[in-house]
């Protein structure tokens, strides 16, 4: 019997956060444990969506449960946002690879994206609200993008001793990994 699939959270600023994520090339069984996989570490984690990223995993699929039940599930394989529509606003975003850290960040209101399902099934669906605005901040994750680069320059001064914290912990698992190796 082989091991259930088990991730741990990519906090920033890990690199591979900071890739383009590249499309998967096979609906197989490999991605349905990757997706369960994430989804079990998104409920875990208290979060309402999780981008492959943030798994370490350079790879275009996010999903995300915006109420928690199980009906809620999405998961959005080799997704494209295909429009952004609706009037910009402002609403606070948490982010699982920055713990503790809050910021407002402007959003178009809706947005219509193209995917796949799990299963290769293809998915045309236009969001808005809450869910919009989760799909709007995974996606960031698979262009490269985060939350420290869509908060305001007054939010990221007052974060800025956080921030610093997240970086000096990666540099000293950095570097005790290396003395391990
Ligand atoms: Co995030």
């Amino acid at each position: 019997m082989t091991e259930p699939l088990q991730f741990h959270l990519t906090l920033y600023p890990e690199p591979v956060l900071r890739k383009v994520a590249v499309d998967v090339p096979a609906f197989d069984d490999d991605l349905r444990a990757t997706v369960r996989a994430m989804f079990d570490l998104m409920y875990q984690s208290n979060g309402v969506g999780l981008a492959a990223p943030q798994v370490g995993l350079q790879k275009r699929i996010l999903v995300l449960n915006a109420t928690g039940k199980p009906e809620d599930e999405l998961a959005l394989v080799n997704v494209t946002i295909v429009d952004r529509t609706g009037e910009p606003s402002l609403y606070e975003e948490g982010c699982l690879s920055f713990p503790g850290i809050y910021a407002e960040v402007k959003r178009p209101e809706r947005c219509r994206v193209k995917a796949f399902s799990p299963d290769g099934a293809p998915i045309e669906r236009e969001f808005d609200g809450f869910v919009s605005r989760i799909v709007q901040h995974e996606y960031d994750h698979l262009e490269g993008v985060l939350l420290v680069d869509r908060m305001s320059a007054a939010d990221k001064q007052r974060h800025k001793a956080a921030l610093q914290e997240l970086v000096d912990r990666y540099r000293s698992r950095a570097s005790s990994a290396a003395r391990t190796r």
